[in-house]
């Protein structure tokens, strides 16, 4: 699939997504948001892939946001669709099955700051800076931004910054609980592709069974999240990796998984 805004490089077992915008920092327009959604279902679907990376194109920035370019004159009728759609990838990407890792290099900033939230982790440079800028437009966060950096990091942080519009450092963002690990600039891809291989070196259904357990239980009262653990722990029987597994620890010999 040939994609305008995105670079979309597998190299087996994973694949790279690369938002490549460079002389607009990788801001978000509606057809890059809508090409990340193709993106994301795309690879869920391929069987050669069992981890993925995000990441911007250039050094300057993962994404600086939503297009600012595409605001100008429109109703709130017309943005409605914007909000709605960028929503709609990030649940693509938090309900597939497969680990997402947001490998930011810049600029993380609005939509990109959302967008890295809908990952699973994020791993970032040193020279990354992040923040909900939106404020200073006479805006606010919509593509989960309210909602997503307050499960990530407090509602009192996230307050702060979604109020405040201020960047912060990758080295704040870890301070916060925002970012997983911070490595020098010219480290973070090499980094993240290592764990990107060892994730995808686990057995691919369990992961899937944790992820979506972990994903859909979060915001549910205990007694149903458990539930949902419940499910998906049971759901592990219906794989031959965990017989596997199993027979592996047994026999003292390392697992054969991915027979799928
Ligand atoms: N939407 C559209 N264009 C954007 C953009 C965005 N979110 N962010 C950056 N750009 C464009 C700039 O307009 C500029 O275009 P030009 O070369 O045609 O003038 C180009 O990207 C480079 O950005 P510039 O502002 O010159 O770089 P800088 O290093 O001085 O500043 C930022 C970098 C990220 C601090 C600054 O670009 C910025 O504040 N961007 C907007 C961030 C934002 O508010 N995001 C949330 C949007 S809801």
């Amino acid at each position: 699939m040939e994609f305008k805004n995105l670079i979309v490089d597998i190299q087996k077992p994973i694949a790279i997504v690369t938002v490549n915008r460079p002389k607009v920092l990788n801001a978000l327009n509606l057809e890059t948001v809508g090409e990340l959604g193709a993106a994301f279902t795309m690879l869920e679907a391929n069987p050669d892939v069992r981890a993925i990376i995000m990441t911007g194109s250039g050094e300057k920035a993962f994404v600086a946001g939503a297009d600012i370019t595409e605001f100008r004159g429109k109703t709130s009728p017309e943005m409605l669709p914007f909000a709605k759609k960028g929503h709609d990838v990030a649940r693509i990407m938090e309900s597939m099955g497969k680990p997402i890792i947001a490998a930011i290099n810049g600029y993380a900033l609005g939509g990109g700051c959302e967008m890295s939230m809908a990952c699973d982790m994020r791993f970032a440079a040193d020279t990354a800076k992040f923040g909900q800028p939106e404020i200073l437009l006479g805006l606010i966060p919509g593509m989960g931004g309210t909602q997503r950096l307050a499960r990530l990091v407090g509602l009192g942080i996230a307050r702060e910054l979604v109020y405040g519009g201020e960047q912060i450092t990758a080295q704040r963002a870890y301070e916060i609980g925002l970012v997983n690990h911070v490595f020098p600039a010219a480290q973070l891809m090499e980094e993240t592709k290592k764990f990107a291989l060892k994730l995808a070196a686990k057995p691919s259904h369990a992961l899937k069974m944790a992820k979506l357990a972990m994903n859909y239980g979060f915001d549910l009262s205990l007694d149903n999240a458990l539930m949902v653990e419940t499910q998906c722990f049971a759901q592990c029987w219906s794989h031959p990796d965990l017989e596997e597994g199993v027979a592996a620890f047994i026999e003292k010999r390392k697992a054969n998984f991915h027979q799928d």
